[in-house]
């Protein structure tokens, strides 16, 4: 099936998913698949919707030249898994918490980021109650399965 859509899940839309957007959103640009992909982002949890994200990713990814600053945070909907071909979870929590709300059978694809992306079946951390090296940690991360992710699309 072709991929045209991807939606980047964590537990809160604020620190993991909404990196991985951005950072997958750049590393597209710079593709042969640029314009190809509709990406976005939302979090199982409800606990920040409407937030900006965390300022520790938005930082982070400042310091890489890209700007997550006008996200804003949004809970994963049944109507997610009609619209994307692809949810990508940073963890396996995220994907047990995603299966459990796609309540309507949507036909989305649910899969862990890193091992989608050919990496094994490793999870990116939960950043959130850590310092500023697991946002740094978790971007590194994030490179390397957006690589790996465009790379199994045929991104050239
Ligand atoms: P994220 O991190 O899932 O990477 O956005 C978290 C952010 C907030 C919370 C948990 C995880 N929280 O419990 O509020």
């Amino acid at each position: 099936m072709t991929i045209s859509s991807i939606l980047f899940i964590c537990l809160g839309n604020i620190c993991r998913s909404p990196l991985a957007q951005g950072v997958f959103e750049k590393q597209m640009a710079n593709s042969s698949l640029a314009g190809k992909i509709r990406v976005d982002s939302a979090g199982t949890g409800n606990w920040h919707i409407g937030e900006r994200p965390d300022p520790r990713s938005e930082q982070t990814a400042a310091k890489y030249g890209i700007d997550i600053s006008s996200q804003r945070c949004r809970q994963l909907t049944a109507s997610d898994f009609h619209e994307f071909d692809l949810i990508l979870g940073m963890d396996p929590s995220n994907l047990s918490n995603a299966r459990a709300a796609n309540r309507t059978n949507g036909t989305a694809q649910i899969e862990l980021f890193y091992e989608y992306a050919g990496l094994g079946a490793i999870k990116i951390p939960d950043p959130y109650y850590g310092g500023e090296d697991g946002f740094e940690e978790a971007y590194e991360m994030i490179k390397q399965a957006s690589d790996g992710v465009l790379h199994r699309l045929g991104a050239g």
